[in-house]
């Protein structure tokens, strides 16, 4: 079995995590209420209520979700039905301590917080089963059960006895014998030779450095594990008969265990949390980058945002998430529509209501803890209307993706688990850090950007660019020599690229082996740069953190390093291809502003196409395809005025555009575009001299 897309939803969601078991009755009626008057559709219901619905083992307690769900079908709400299965009881620790999670160092964890299980241990998979199950039986047929959210963001790892032997499994499966093991992994550096599979053991806390292809191939089990505990309660409530879809809340940005394509082939809707993690511009660019990872790992269909804060912008550090900032209306609803824009099917939220107790009372909340008179809930009004009146958006094309993009970058869960994996050439190196640089700058271009599984055809991209995947496979180094060479494309390489095969064993005779001959260039040696550090380029850019000798053979350089140990050598190059294709080598870390010209040179040689033509700084536009046309949606995050005019009506205002409109700081447009004006030169977005405060 596998997801089914078909069973999406078809329209525009609006909601979030409600959690009735926190509150009083009296509260639920007045949650409700609350949720008809801000235009809430749907309340995620049950994700940590494990405690309530089954008290002891084996005795279910479903008064909770009756009533809750019933509650929400008469006021004409539905619901997102969890699995609890991400925190399990207290009496399940007492029961079954096998089941708990082993640290790396060996310390056993216990409850108190939440995801304290062993993804491998059998108690934790039969309990959460079980329970899965009923709620199947119970719920699959009930009119509010809109979908299933199973679990809640898949990521914790184990390295206790029991995944060790789940481990084996899975590496006999891999690999077959151990002679296979040793020699993918390298094991006769400093003696690791494994003799007995018995020998093989999870990767726990050891005296030094680690055998990176040991931390990959662990960090491959654990995904292809939770995927099994995920895959086992999709089928049992499926076995329920209910035709409900199931997903599972994926984790941004932190939060990195899954690989997400396997994943998401296995769900019949992506889902996505997103919380902002920077006070800055920048928030806008990250925004988009959640999106277009979930698009695309949704196979370019509409996907959904599950959560995502209300008020508040969240930093994640040693102590959890922490709320540091606050995030203003204007912010919260052009995030939304960013979002929804790029394909998500609304804008759920966590939480509903602000808790009042508990590990997560300082979170921000639909409902604050000051109540409906406040501007959080206002807010939350004002996106529901809005969102009402876009609601056509929701229907999916009859066929291609729900956003067309020429541009693409490669992107896999591997490339950064490959940079996690310590005594790298440099500390510097960040493959999350390098993808969402290189997306960044493709955003502030203008471009709508998917992001593309190694080994996937990309013949229907102009551009594509591959930052910092460090082992590549057969099939991915196949499928970009196609790309160039067969399908006239252009593929820009950044450093760290194809250094080595998947399993980190580099392709010795200069860097990047796996890629050398479609570069048709040479590297001889990486120099990384030590903070502080920067290379100078012949056409005034500037890099850091790394630079390397490189030496073009089929290649010819397009910059080359100025000054320095390097000066007069290639810095970045090019191999044309006859066809037309090309194949382009970055050797250093651009500095943002001569990343974007880079890329904005590559883009114009590409042909690729911009969403609208030129944008006034900080004004984001971006074209969602519906069942009967495209939708423009243009955001103003920029300081200043904006003037906006093309042909179209005005969904929110739901007059056509006949005068150009006036986009003021903050402000967003959302266009239901005329029969064949989705094409960059209909529209002209260009700054306004205003006035103070005109
Ligand atoms: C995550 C979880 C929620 C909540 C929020 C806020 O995304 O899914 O349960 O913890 O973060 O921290």
């Amino acid at each position: 079995m596998s997801g089914d897309p078909s069973r999406a939803p078809r329209r525009l969601l609006f909601g979030g995590d409600w959690n009735p078991e926190q509150w009083p009755r009296e509260v639920w009626d007045d949650d409700v209420r609350l949720m008809r008057e801000a235009g809430v559709t749907t309340a995620t219901l049950g994700v940590f209520s494990w405690s309530v619905l089954e008290p002891e083992e084996g005795r279910y307690d479903f008064r909770l979700l009756d009533d809750a769900l019933d509650l929400l079908h008469r006021n004409g709400l539905d619901a997102f039905l969890a699995t609890p299965t991400a925190s399990p009881p207290p009496w399940f620790t007492l029961a079954h301590p096998d089941a708990l999670p082993v640290s790396a160092d060996g310390t056993r964890l216990t409850h108190g917080s939440r995801d304290t299980y062993c993804l491998a241990a059998p108690a934790y998979r039969e309990a959460s089963l079980r329970i899965a199950t009923a709620l199947g039986e119970r719920y699959g047929d009930h009119p509010a059960v809109l979908g299933w959210h199973v679990h809640n963001e898949y990521g914790t790892q184990c390295w206790c006895d029991h995944a060790a032997a789940a481990f084996r499994t899975w590496l006999r499966a891999r690999y077959d014998t151990l002679d296979a093991l040793n020699s993918a992994w390298g094991t006769a550096f400093w003696s690791q030779r494994y003799g007995e599979w018995e020998q093989v053991l999870p990767p726990r806390a050891t005296q030094y450095l680690h055998n990176p292809a040991h931390l990959l191939d662990f960090k491959r089990w654990t995904s292809d594990e939770l995927l099994a505990c995920f895959t086992e309660q999709r089928d049992a409530l499926r076995a329920s008969g209910s035709t409900a879809p199931v997903t599972t809340n994926f984790m941004l940005p932190t939060w990195n265990h899954l690989e997400q394509w396997s994943w998401s082939r296995e769900q019949d809707l992506v889902s996505l949390d997103h919380y902002l993690d920077t006070t800055g511009p920048d928030g806008e660019a990250h925004a988009a980058y959640g999106a277009d990872l979930a698009r695309s790992w949704a196979g370019g269909r509409p996907w959904l945002l599950m959560e995502q804060s209300a008020g508040g912008i969240t930093t994640w550090g040693a102590g959890g998430a922490s709320t540091t900032a606050h995030k203003e209306p204007s912010r919260m609803l052009r995030n939304s529509l960013s979002y929804l824009a790029r394909g998500s099917q609304g804008s759920l939220f966590f939480q509903w209501r602000a808790s009042t107790a508990g590990a997560e009372t300082w979170h921000s909340a639909l409902v604050p803890h000051a109540g409906p008179d406040s501007e959080g809930f206002r807010t939350a009004c004002e996106l529901g209307a809005t969102l009402r009146a876009v609601a056509e958006m929701a229907e999916p094309p009859v066929d291609g993706p729900v956003v067309e993009a020429d541009v693409a970058l490669l992107w896999h869960a591997e490339g950064w688990w490959a940079l996690e994996s310590g005594g790298l050439p440099s500390e510097r190196l960040d493959y999350s850090d390098a993808v969402r640089r290189t997306h960044r700058e493709l955003y502030h271009l203008g471009m709508a950007v998917d992001v593309v599984e190694p080994g996937a055809d990309l013949g229907r991209y102009r551009l594509v660019a591959v930052p910092s995947l460090a082992g590549m496979d057969d099939a991915t180094v196949t499928a970009l020599h196609r790309y160039v060479k067969e399908q006239g494309g252009h593929l820009v390489v950044f450093p760290f690229t194809g250094v080595a095969d998947q399993n980190l064993r580099v392709v010795a005779g200069g860097y990047p082996g796996r890629l050398r001959d479609l570069l048709g260039v040479r590297v001889e040696q990486m120099r990384p740069l030590v903070p502080g550090e920067e290379v100078r380029l012949d056409d005034g850019s500037t890099g850091a953190s790394w630079s390397e000798l490189v030496h073009t053979e089929q290649a010819g350089a397009t910059r080359r390093y100025l000054g320095g140990g390097l000066s007069g050598l290639p810095a970045t190059t090019v191999r044309e291809y006859e066809g037309g294709g090309q194949a382009h080598y970055v050797s250093t870390e651009l500095a943002p502003a001569d990343l974007r010209r880079l890329l904005a040179g590559l883009v114009r040689g590409a042909g690729a196409r911009r969403v609208v033509g030129d944008l006034p700084e900080g004004v984001e536009a971006i074209r969602r395809r519906g069942a009967r046309g495209s939708f423009l949606v243009l955001l103003n995050h920029g300081p200043g005025t904006v003037t906006c005019a093309g042909p179209g009506l005005d969904m929110l205002s739901g007059q056509p555009l006949e005068q150009p409109a006036r986009l003021h700081p903050g402000g967003y447009l959302v266009i239901k575009e005329d029969a064949g004006s989705s094409h960059s030169d209909a529209w002209q977005v260009t700054a306004t001299d205003t006035a103070p405060g005109g």
